[in-house]
This record gives C-alpha cells, sequence and structure tokens, in this order.
C-alpha cells in the first residue's frame, strides 16, 4: 500500500491518503509535545516504539471484542488504518488519581478511586482541550446520545482488556485518554493511538513512572523508558 497526499499531520502523527478511499496511513513521528504543546522536544525512537506499543494493544482489543481503526502495520513508523472522521473528544479513564485530576480535586497522586473514572475533554487546541460534560456534548452537537453512550461502554472495556495486560507485564494502568472516530457507515471506533504518551504507566514493585511524565516532568531516562516498555509489551 503505497503512501498518496499528507491529509493531516499533528502533533505526534502524520496521516496519508492511500489508493483506497477506505484506507490511511498513519506514520508516527519522535516528535514530542506537553502543556497544549508549550514543551516542545524529541524522543529517539518514539515514532516507531510507539507504532509497535499501539499497534500490539489494538490486535488485542480488536479480540477482545473492541472494534478499531487498525488494519496492519507496514513499517517501522508506519500503520494501515481505516479512514474515519475523529470524534473531537479526548475519552480519559482513570483507575488511580494523578496529573490534572489530582490538580484539580487536590488529591495526592497515586491514591485508588473508587472505582473507574470517566471524562471527556473537547479536543480543541485553541481552548487547551476543556472538559466537558454529556450535555455539552450534545449542545456542540460533537456527538449523539447513542455515540456517548457507545463511547463510554467500549472505553471501560478498553481499561478493563489494558488494566489485566499492562498488570501482567508489570505495569500499573494509572489512566490513558483514547479517542474515537466514525466511519463512513457510521460506526463507532477505536482510533488514534495507546502508548506511553496516551497513558500512565507505573512500575507495580517501584511506581517508576514508565510513561510521558518522564519527558513532560523532565524525569530522565526517557527514551530508555519508552524502549524498556516495549520490551515489556513484547513479550
Ligand atoms: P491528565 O491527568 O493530564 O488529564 O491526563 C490524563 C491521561 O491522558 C494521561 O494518561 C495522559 C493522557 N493525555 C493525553 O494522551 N493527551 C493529552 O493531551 C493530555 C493532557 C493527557
Ligand atoms: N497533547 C499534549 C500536548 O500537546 C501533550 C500531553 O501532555 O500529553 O501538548
Amino acid at each position: 500500500m503505497k503512501r498518496g497526499k499528507q491529509l493531516y499531520e499533528g502533533k505526534a502523527k502524520k496521516v496519508f491518503a492511500t489508493e483506497d478511499p477506505d484506507l490511511c496511513i498513519v506514520s508516527y513521528k519522535d516528535d514530542a509535545t506537553a502543556f497544549n504543546g508549550a514543551k516542545k522536544g524529541r524522543i529517539a525512537d518514539k515514532g516507531a516504539v510507539n507504532n509497535m506499543i499501539s499497534n500490539i494493544v489494538f490486535a488485542l482489543l480488536e479480540e477482545a471484542g473492541v472494534p478499531t481503526h487498525f488494519v496492519r502495520q507496514l513499517s517501522d513508523r508506519e500503520t494501515l488504518v481505516k479512514k474515519v472522521r475523529i470524534l473531537p473528544l479526548e475519552v480519559i479513564v482513570r483507575n488511580t488519581a494523578a496529573g490534572s485530576f489530582s490538580k484539580r480535586f487536590g488529591v495526592e497522586e497515586g491514591k485508588p478511586l473508587a472505582g473507574p473514572t470517566l471524562e471527556f475533554s473537547y479536543k480543541n487546541d485553541e481552548l487547551g482541550d476543556p472538559l466537558i460534560n454529556d450535555d455539552h456534548i450534545l449542545a456542540l452537537g460533537l456527538a449523539s446520545e447513542d455515540e456517548i453512550a457507545e463511547v463510554r461502554v467500549y472505553a471501560h472495556k478498553v481499561n478493563e482488556v489494558l488494566e489485566a495486560f499492562f498488570n501482567d507485564k508489570g505495569l500499573k494502568l494509572i489512566d490513558f485518554k483514547i479517542e474515537f472516530g466514525k466511519t463512513p457507515d457510521g460506526r463507532v471506533i477505536l482510533a488514534d493511538e495507546i502508548s506511553p504518551d496516551t497513558c500512565r504507566l507505573w512500575d507495580v514493585e517501584t511506581n517508576e513512572k514508565m510513561d510521558k511524565d518522564r519527558f513532560r516532568r523532565d524525569l530522565g531516562k526517557v527514551e530508555e523508558t519508552y524502549r524498556a516498555v516495549l520490551e515489556r509489551v513484547r513479550t
């Protein structure tokens, strides 16, 4: 499958057309940003590492009954995916307090939550991806009531599958962000990526952070950590 014209460039990936109107190629970059692009950097080999991690995870989720955009990996950095219209929602699931949740509610990072906690942000860089509720989503016409319900069910399923999967690899799934897209025939499927860029993963023994917080918070050993996560999920 050959790359056609570039359709989109995001902060971590580029998307290209293919000769098949229903398929795209995503190409993962080494660029890293944080705080809505305010902090910029590069993480060597991140593109290839995240491509591989995300594909392993998406294949697992497909097997577990969550429909995804994943078709097949084409190269180190490139993957063939189904073309979708991304719903402008960041769907966040939290198991343990961290990050913006800890800050917003004044809860210590690492405190277990009463149960998996779902949160939506409006995917809009200019506005800084503000928190949004179901009524806001309907008011703005970002998704229908049925779509929101479907997204909730899939998000909880993704959490169940990934929590067990990562736990098996010695990683505690603290929280993660996923995105969904709509296919031309109107189905909602999981899209974007699942990687250390989009999850918080802590070593189960040491609580060491093994995700993008190492870059966001200048904790060092960034490249090594991304590679270590790949090694763990691969085996
Ligand atoms: P937060 O605590 O900063 O809101 O992040 C929650 C989860 O979402 C965390 O696993 C990191 C991920 N995330 C993204 O993937 N993209 C983003 O732009 C942000 C802010 C968070
Ligand atoms: N998506 C955020 C940004 O660009 C990065 C993050 O904190 O994950 O800057």
